[in-house]
């Protein structure tokens, strides 16, 4: 394979991105490390107000500033430092080789504009093709992503789409210009279930058709249970655990994946249970917490949690752990190499809401 076959499409190296408030700096995102490979669907997941949103805003540089700023690190796209290119430079990688999809369609979609408009701009501005052929184009991106009679409907105005419709406008207006990465933000999180499981599949079909990365962001590690290749776990702005999905939900290796997954309803076997929330509450994001952000909560936590953040240990596949205790986790029941009887058996404890026995020190 060349190199650029091999070298990660995107790789986030200590990316920190801070915002200066009344309160102090918010360390929103905080020093973390990722990559999104080609082709590949990399979820992110985490609570509300780990950094998830912030990471990927950093991606696009669409970090407000002030009070935002991004405060070190490096954001290399197919090897090219993204933070060290012109403001006019990353404008036109926007929505051609970098793509988003907001969790509110209604946010980037301009309500007084027709459709047909709003898609056709974005292939002016990216594209040398003509009138003709952008709204053809446009159409043909339409139905790929399931409207109904698009011809008619690209003259519509976006309130005479349902909520599902607009999201899907939504991505074929992200997915236009082809973009090599797309990232979706909470993408269904507005919609119902059964509309949610049709977006994710076309999301999924269209990474297929068109060979694009997706970085997928959101709450709820369900989603992407049947959606990612890989995980990205992350609390109080940094990286906890990045995973090959499989292994993630079977082997996790750090403290807070493993209540991470005690606390969502397992989707597998179609039953809605909310399990064991985790204990106590995310911690201050304007701390400047030299340890692991989350040794307030751990049960698994030492006197050196407190004072500095983990080096990563790596396990197979490439998988990483940010925790001074990985192994230990790791080998400990619920991340034990269990037989198939055993690991249903974990599985229906975790799923009754039992607590795995971690040890407190
Ligand atoms: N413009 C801003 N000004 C000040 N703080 C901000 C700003 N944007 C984000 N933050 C802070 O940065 C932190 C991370 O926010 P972020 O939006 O990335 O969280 P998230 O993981 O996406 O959460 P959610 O799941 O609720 O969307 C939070 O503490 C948030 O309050
Ligand atoms: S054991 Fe320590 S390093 Fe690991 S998650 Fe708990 S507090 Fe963080
Ligand atoms: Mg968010």
């Amino acid at each position: 394979m060349t190199d650029e076959q091999t070298q990660p499409l995107l790789e986030v190296r200590n990316l920190k991105t801070h915002f200066e408030t009344d309160e102090g700096t918010v360390r929103a995102v905080d020093g973390i490390d990722y990559e999104v490979r080609r082709g590949e669907v990399l979820g992110i997941v985490g609570e509300s107000g780990s950094g998830k949103s912030v990471s990927q805003i950093s991606v696009l540089r669409l970090i407000p500033t002030p009070p935002g700023k991004i405060v070190d690190g490096e954001i290399l796209f197919n090897g090219e430092d993204l933070l060290e290119k012109s403001d006019e430079e990353i404008r036109q990688m926007r929505g051609n080789q970098i793509s988003m999809i907001w969790q509110d369609p209604m946010s980037s979609l301009n309500p007084f504009l027709r459709i047909s408009r709003q898609l056709t701009e974005t292939l002016e501005v990216h594209t040398d093709l003509d009138s003709d052929e952008t709204r053809e184009r446009a159409i043909e991106m339409l139905e790929m992503v399931g409207i109904p009679a698009a011809r008619e409907r690209i003259d519509q105005y976006p309130h005479q789409f349902s909520g599902g419709m607009r999201q899907r406008v939504m991505i074929a207006m992200a997915l236009l210009c082809r973009p090599e990465l797309l990232i979706a933000d909470e993408p269904t999180t507005a919609l119902d279930v059964t509309i949610q499981a049709q977006i994710l599949e076309l999301i999924k079909d269209l990474r297929d058709d068109f060979d694009t990365s997706v970085v997928i962001i959101t709450h709820d590690l369900g989603v992407v249970a049947g959606m990612a290749d890989r995980i990205v776990v992350m609390y109080g702005g940094r990286v906890m655990e990045e995973a090959p999905a499989k292994r993630l939900f079977h082997q996790p290796a750090h403290p807070y994946t493993v209540g991470l997954l005690k606390s969502v309803p397992r989707i597998d076997r179609g039953r809605e249970k909310r399990l064991v929330p985790i204990e106590g509450s995310p911690p201050d994001p304007t701390d400047d917490n030299p340890g692991c952000p989350f040794a307030e909560r751990c049960r698994w936590a030492v006197d050196k949690c407190h004072e500095e953040f983990p080096e990563p240990v790596e396990f197979e596949d490439g998988q990483r752990s940010y925790c001074w205790r990985a192994e230990e986790v790791y080998a400990s029941e619920l991340g034990a190499k269990a037989s198939p009887e055993h690991q249903a058996d974990i599985e229906e404890r975790v799923e009754s809401g039992e607590r795995i026995d971690t040890p407190r020190t």
